[in-house]
């Protein structure tokens, strides 16, 4: 079930794939074209990914799965994601369901998916109702971590990898001290994907502890899909207003000198700046997405930096807490 991370020059990795090419099927995100050597770009078994969040969805799946079949996949056949976390979520939900799962590997091109996305071994796809309602648990079995990806990323979506970070630094005291420091970020990120190696290693159908990882998604990802921005900048937003619902003054200083020592748009983490924002969408999009939880909501909170745990509340509860909440009102 554990996948194996592995840092290494993307040319080594190309060479590694060229000598299975017989048996690899790549699903990649075509941002990351003038990354790829002749051989890929021109290889017979693609799918090329165009707008990786609106194409992670059953539709798609359907796509891969008509493509590979045609040009002859078999159970022994293995996917390379090569792209930000959307496409290693979509071509991670082919490999657990096509032929009733096979290998896969993924190679993560984004900061967030360095960090986060692309580990684990959780994968999904969208479906109207909701983001990620239809997934599974189905783990890599290596995950590439080439540096060289994150140079043709844009200045919002390496922001958006340093919200995710954000959230490393309330759950692990070494990760803290690592960007108050200012250490360099590829260091930081190898210190996240550790992080959340060792979590899932451990509690790998998110049971127990995993859930800590959540801190800041419920709300996160209703300002994901409501204020259309990336995930971790959303998963950033989320952190702030839940310390701010629940009035968590300490916690909230904590987030502003992390927020500035990674460097983040502070001003554009706060509702006021979306002339967008409806609170009724927001109450909306957390409904939809809980559904996964039933009755109850599981919020990630506190006690301190670096002690997480888990608030269950009545979902209802919960959403009037936040309709009540100042700031969402006016
Ligand atoms: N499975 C999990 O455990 C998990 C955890 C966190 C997030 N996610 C999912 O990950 C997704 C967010 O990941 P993301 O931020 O990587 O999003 P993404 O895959 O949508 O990529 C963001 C943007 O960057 C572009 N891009 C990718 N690599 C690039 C590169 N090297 N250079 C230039 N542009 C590049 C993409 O085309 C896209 O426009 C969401 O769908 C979220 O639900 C999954």
């Amino acid at each position: 079930m554990n996948s194996e991370i592995i840092y290494r020059p993307w040319s080594n990795v190309c060479e590694e794939l060229l000598e299975q090419k017989d048996s690899i099927y790549f699903v990649i995100d075509s941002k990351v074209r003038t990354h790829l050597p002749s051989w890929i770009q021109t290889f017979p078994k693609i799918y090329w990914v165009l707008d990786p969040e609106r194409e992670k969805n059953l539709k798609s799946l359907e796509l891969i799965a008509e493509a590979f079949v045609k040009s002859g996949i078999s159970r022994s056949s293995k996917i390379i994601a090569i792209g930000g976390g959307a496409t290693t979520d979509l071509a991670g939900f082919a490999a657990a369901t096509i032929m009733r799962g096979i290998h896969w590997v993924s190679i993560p091109t984004t900061l967030l998916a360095m960090v986060d996305g692309s580990l684990g071994g959780k994968v999904a796809v969208n479906i109207p109702l909701g983001k990620n309602l239809l997934g599974a648990f189905h783990a890599p079995d290596k995950v590439y971590i080439c540096e060289e990806f994150l140079n043709s990323l844009s200045v919002l979506e390496t922001q958006s990898g340093k919200g995710e970070i954000l959230k490393y630094g309330f759950l692990s005291l070494d990760i803290r001290e690592m960007i108050l420091n200012q250490d360099k970020i590829d260091l930081i990120s190898m210190a996240c994907a550790k992080y959340k190696k060792e979590l899932t290693d451990r509690d790998f159908r998110e049971k127990g502890d995993r859930i800590f990882l959540n801190l800041g998604h419920t709300l996160g990802h209703a300002f994901e899909s409501t204020l259309r921005i990336p995930h971790g900048l959303a998963v950033a937003m989320g952190i702030n207003y839940i310390f701010k619902i629940f009035e968590l003054h300490g916690l909230l200083a904590e987030w502003k000198k992390l927020a500035l020592s990674l460097g983040l748009p502070i001003e554009k983490l706060q509702v006021q700046a979306y002339s967008q924002f409806s609170l009724t969408k927001l109450i909306n999009a957390m409904r939809a997405d809980k559904k996964k939880d039933g009755q109850d909501i599981q919020i990630v909170l506190l006690k301190d930096m670096g002690e997480p745990f888990v608030c269950r509340l009545d979902l209802e509860q919960f959403l009037k807490k936040v309709e009540e909440y100042d700031e969402f009102k006016s």
